[in-house]
Formats: structure tokens, C-alpha cells, sequence
């Protein structure tokens, strides 16, 4: 007995030692290098990712199968990602994240077969995953095994969409294969200076088209949230996204079955703002601070932002109403007048679509004097992307409250969660005014005949303002469901969600909508 004591002994210290091996991933010099680029290892960051000592490693021991170009030498357990599971704020989520230290990432059949493993345990369990991306593309050495890895992982990832929600973390490199998984999760978030995302990089870019463009400028955070709409924000560094991220997911519920999570709050549901009652400028040319409302009326100011380095006259981000998680959407006059464009309406639709997707009511401020003219609008699709916003409001079934602070103008007035697309509760300010058009236009139509006559003009506008610069023709009509007072905006927002906390409607039976792509 006393030798199979010995024999279990060593037994034991054989697996600590395996697993101390496997920790080290590519050994102590590349970690070192790892870090001397200011990023951390794949470990270090799911540490700081999850809750403390919650991460269960599987997999540690995968090693890949290649015998081509002599890599039946060269084997590293865990094969360049560490994957498992564990909590943020006690809420259980699925993970892998890219180990840049083994085989710099690339991904391996076995590789894609670990992330497989959490993408399915993920979708089985409903519950959320995160992806840690900083990797060179598929492995080389592997060929087609590593393309039909990366099917693997894209097909799960559609699977997955619209069921359970999924976030990308770029944290190095992200090239070739390593895109498309992000492409088609729910947010993309990098970090900026240390990562970069393209489909191509810069050596073929400039075989290709003789281009010279650095990494940066091709695909870096500040190419991907302001210019290509891609990813949907940006952070100093590892250790500050990280923890943002683990802010983002206290808002998500962990699938299109459970409910939004509620964080209690000791912010009261009818707390008075009255500085709100002067928030809207005399003049109806001068903008003011959306986000300024936003902080306002939500709970605790508490607000995370979804794209804010793009089309930043719209805002879009969650928040939450009595500890409950909403989605806040709201045109923004300080940027183009709060107009919709092509991008506006892109990047809105797409947030509604989430909101949709995981049962969060949207709550919807509106100030838009219309949609952007000109031909690089209506040369870009504006038409198209435009109806992918009132597409994705009029398809939401989510409870959806919206509040006109000033103008609702033309065609935007509709699809900004108007009546007329099924928002449930439409409050209006008594600043509010809705129209076809704004009052001087209207009039140079109107009365061309008179252009020419300033005075005339002016009375024409002052006619058309009398009549239409107000919410109580909509009001009368029951298109606005009551004139609301700002101060009380935070009140009436919650009573209303309130009462919507059990809506329920259904769209009629289809295999799938055909949104305008
Ligand atoms: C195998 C790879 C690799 C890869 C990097 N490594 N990329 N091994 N397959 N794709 C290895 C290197 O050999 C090196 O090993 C270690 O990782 C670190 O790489 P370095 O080049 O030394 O690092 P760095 O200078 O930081 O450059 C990082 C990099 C570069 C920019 C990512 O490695 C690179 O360009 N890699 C190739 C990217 C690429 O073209 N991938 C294929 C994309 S096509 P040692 O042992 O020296 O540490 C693709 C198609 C899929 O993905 C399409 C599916 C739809």
C-alpha cells in the first residue's frame, strides 16, 4: 500500500509538472517579448477577465497533429490557445484566447477543434462567449486543415447569433482566418497602438496594389471605430479593456432566453432633473449635448457607449431604467445637426438588432432634422442603409419607448421609433417639433413664387412654424402619447418601461427576414 501511496505521489507531480509546462506556453523568452510589447499572455488576461480563480482550463494538453515540414518535432501543449470557462460578476462565460507565444497563435485543426469545443458548450449551455484574438492567421504548416478550422469556427459562430452573445477581444495581430470569426460576433472591441485587424496585410497590399501602408494605418483601433465601422470601441490597453469588458457583459443577459440583468440601484425611478427644462437652446439651430440627457435620466449616469469613435450623430449604447438593462439610441445635434446618413443608419440598425436579438428595450431620444442630402449620400446606398434602421425598428418586438426632444423631420421622423412602426410609448417635449420638413424649406416650396420677398418669406416661415413647430398636431392625432415634461423625462421613461415589462407580440412565421444588406 505504502507503494502505490508513492505511486499516486508521483502521479501528482507528474500532472503539476504537465500542467506547468503547458502554462509556459512558447517558454519564458517569448512571454518576455510578449510583454516587452506592453501586452499581456493569453493566461494573464483571462485572469483578469474573469472573477478571481473561476477560469477552468480544458484542453491544456492538446497538442496538433501536423507531420509536414517537420513539425512532428515541434510540439507545444495547448497548441497556441487556452480555452475553459469560469464568471464575471458570478454570471458563468465561455472563452479561448489566443496564446501568440505558441506557433504565434495560428490556428491548427486541433486549435479550431479547442475552440469548437467552447463555442458548442457555450450555445449548449446558453450562455456567453469571449474570443481573445493576437495570432498570425491560420497555421501555415497545416494548409487546408487549417481552412476547414476556420469553417468550423465561422459555421458555429452563425449558429450562435442571435442565441447567445458573443464578444471579440483584439488584443495583437488579427489577420487572414482570424477576421471573419469577429466579423460575425456581437461586438468587437481592440486596443489601441497593439492591434490591428485586416484581411491582408500590408507586405500583400503592396504586391497587390503597390500601396505602402503601414499596419497601423491599415488596420489598426483607430482605422476600425472611426473609419470602417468595424469594431465598436478602443482602450489604452490590455489590463483597461479587459475591464471594461467585464463592465459590458454586467449589462448582457447570457441568452435570448433569460432575462435582461438587473443591478440594483439606489438612483430613485422619479428622480427630477430640472435642469433639463433649459436644456434645449432658443435658437432651434443651436445643438446641445445628447449624451447630456443620456447621463441624466438613466440610472447613476451609468452609460456604455457602442461605437463612439463612428457616426457620432447617433449615439447607441446601454444603460439601465430601475437596475434593468435598456438600449439607449438618440440622434446627436452637436455632430451634423444630428442628421441620418448612410452610417448613422447602419450603425443604429445594427445596435437595434441586438437590443432585439436579447430582449432589451430600447429607449429612443429623437432630434433629427432628416436624412443627409447630397450624391455621396444617395451614390453610397443611403436609401438602402437608411431602411436597414427602419427595417430593424419596425422588426424589434422588444418594448420600445421613444421621447421627441425637438425636431422629428420628414422620413426620420418615422423611423426613429415613431407611432406608426409600433413604438409602444411616444412622448414628446414641448420643444418638440414635427413636420414634413424644417420651416424654411417648407416655405421656399411652398411659396417659390414669393422667393425673392425676404418679408414675405419670413411670414410664411413664422406661418409654418405656428402650425407645425410643435408636438400637439401629433398629440391630437394620438400619434405622440402625452407632451411630457423634461425635468420628468427619467419618471415618465421608467413608469413606461414599466408597464411594458411583459409585452408581448409576435411577428408573423417566416424562415428569416430579408433585411436590405
Ligand atoms: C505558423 C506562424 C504563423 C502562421 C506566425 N507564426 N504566423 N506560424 N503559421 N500563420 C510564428 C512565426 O513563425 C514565429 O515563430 C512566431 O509565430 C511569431 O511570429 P513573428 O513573425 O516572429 O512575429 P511578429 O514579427 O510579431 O509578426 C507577427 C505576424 C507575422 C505579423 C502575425 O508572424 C505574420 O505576418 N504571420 C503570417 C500571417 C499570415 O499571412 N497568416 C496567414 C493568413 S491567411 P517562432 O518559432 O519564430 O517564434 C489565412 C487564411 C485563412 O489565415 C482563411 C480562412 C477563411
Amino acid at each position: 500500500m505504502q507503494g502505490m501511496g508513492h505511486f499516486m505521489k508521483d502521479i501528482i507531480e507528474e500532472l503539476e509538472q504537465r500542467r506547468a509546462v503547458a502554462r509556459l506556453g512558447g517558454g519564458q523568452k517569448r512571454i518576455d517579448a510578449q510583454h516587452a510589447r506592453g501586452k499581456l499572455t493569453a493566461r494573464e488576461r483571462i485572469e483578469l477577465l474573469l472573477d478571481e480563480g473561476s477560469f477552468e482550463e480544458f484542453d491544456m494538453y492538446v497538442e496538433h497533429r501536423c507531420t509536414d515540414f517537420g513539425m512532428e518535432t515541434q510540439k507545444i501543449p495547448g497548441d497556441g490557445v487556452v480555452t475553459g470557462w469560469g464568471t464575471i460578476n458570478g454570471r458563468v462565460v465561455y472563452l479561448f484566447a489566443k496564446d501568440f507565444t505558441v506557433f504565434g497563435g495560428s490556428l491548427s485543426r486541433t486549435h479550431a477543434e479547442k475552440i469548437n469545443k467552447v463555442q458548442d458548450m457555450a450555445l449548449r449551455n446558453r450562455a456567453p462567449i469571449i474570443g481573445v484574438f493576437d495570432a498570425g492567421g491560420a497555421r501555415i504548416q497545416e494548409g487546408v486543415d487549417a481552412l476547414g478550422g476556420y469553417g468550423e469556427v465561422f459555421w458555429r459562430n452563425v449558429q450562435a447569433s442571435g442565441v447567445i452573445p458573443q464578444i471579440s477581444i483584439i488584443m495583437g495581430p488579427c489577420a487572414g482566418g482570424d477576421v471573419y470569426s469577429p466579423a460575425m460576433t456581437d461586438f468587437i472591441f481592440m486596443v489601441k497602438d497593439t492591434s490591428y485587424m485586416f484581411v491582408t496585410g500590408p507586405d500583400v497590399v503592396k504586391t497587390v496594389t503597390n500601396e505602402e501602408v503601414t499596419a497601423e494605418e491599415l488596420g489598426g483601433a483607430s482605422v476600425h471605430t472611426a473609419k470602417s465601422s468595424i469594431a465598436d470601441g478602443a482602450y489604452e490597453n490590455d489590463v483597461e479593456l479587459l475591464l471594461q469588458i467585464r463592465r459590458l457583459m454586467d449589462f448582457l443577459p447570457s441568452s435570448n432566453i433569460s432575462d435582461v440583468p438587473v443591478l440594483p440601484t439606489r438612483d430613485r425611478a422619479d428622480r427630477v432633473e430640472m435642469s433639463l427644462d433649459t436644456l434645449i437652446p432658443d435658437n432651434p439651430n443651436q445643438p446641445y449635448d445628447m449624451t447630456e440627457l443620456i447621463h441624466k435620466v438613466v440610472d447613476e449616469g451609468d452609460f456604455f457607449e457602442i461605437q463612439e469613435a463612428f457616426a457620432g450623430n447617433i449615439v447607441t449604447g446601454f444603460a439601465r431604467m430601475e437596475g434593468h438593462t435598456v438600449g439607449i439610441v438618440a440622434n446627436q445635434p452637436m455632430v451634423l445637426a444630428g442628421v441620418l446618413d448612410s452610417d448613422a443608419s447602419r450603425k443604429a440598425a445594427r445596435f437595434v438588432r441586438f437590443c432585439d436579438c436579447y430582449s432589451i428595450p430600447i429607449v429612443t431620444f429623437v432630434d433629427v432634422p432628416g436624412f443627409l442630402p447630397g450624391t455621396a449620400q444617395e451614390y453610397g446606398g443611403l436609401i438602402k442603409h437608411g431602411a436597414k434602421l427602419l427595417y430593424a425598428y419596425s422588426e424589434a418586438t422588444v418594448p420600445l419607448v421613444s421621447v421627441i426632444t425637438r425636431k422629428a423631420y420628414g422620413g426620420a421622423y418615422d423611423v426613429m421609433a415613431s407611432k406608426h412602426i409600433r413604438a409602444d410609448i411616444n412622448y414628446a417635449w414641448p420643444s418638440a417639433e414635427i413636420a414634413v420638413m424644417g420651416p424654411k424649406g417648407a416655405a421656399e416650396i411652398l411659396y417659390r413664387s414669393e422667393l425673392g420677398n425676404e418679408k414675405k418669406i419670413a411670414k410664411r416661415i413664422t406661418e409654418y412654424e405656428d402650425r407645425f413647430a410643435n408636438p400637439f398636431i401629433a398629440a391630437e392625432r394620438g400619434y405622440i402619447d402625452e407632451v411630457i415634461q423634461p425635468h420628468n423625462t427619467r419618471k415618465r421613461v421608467t413608469r413606461a418601461l414599466k408597464m411594458l415589462a411583459s409585452k408581448k407580440v409576435e411577428n408573423p412565421w417566416k424562415k428569416h427576414g430579408n433585411i436590405p444588406l
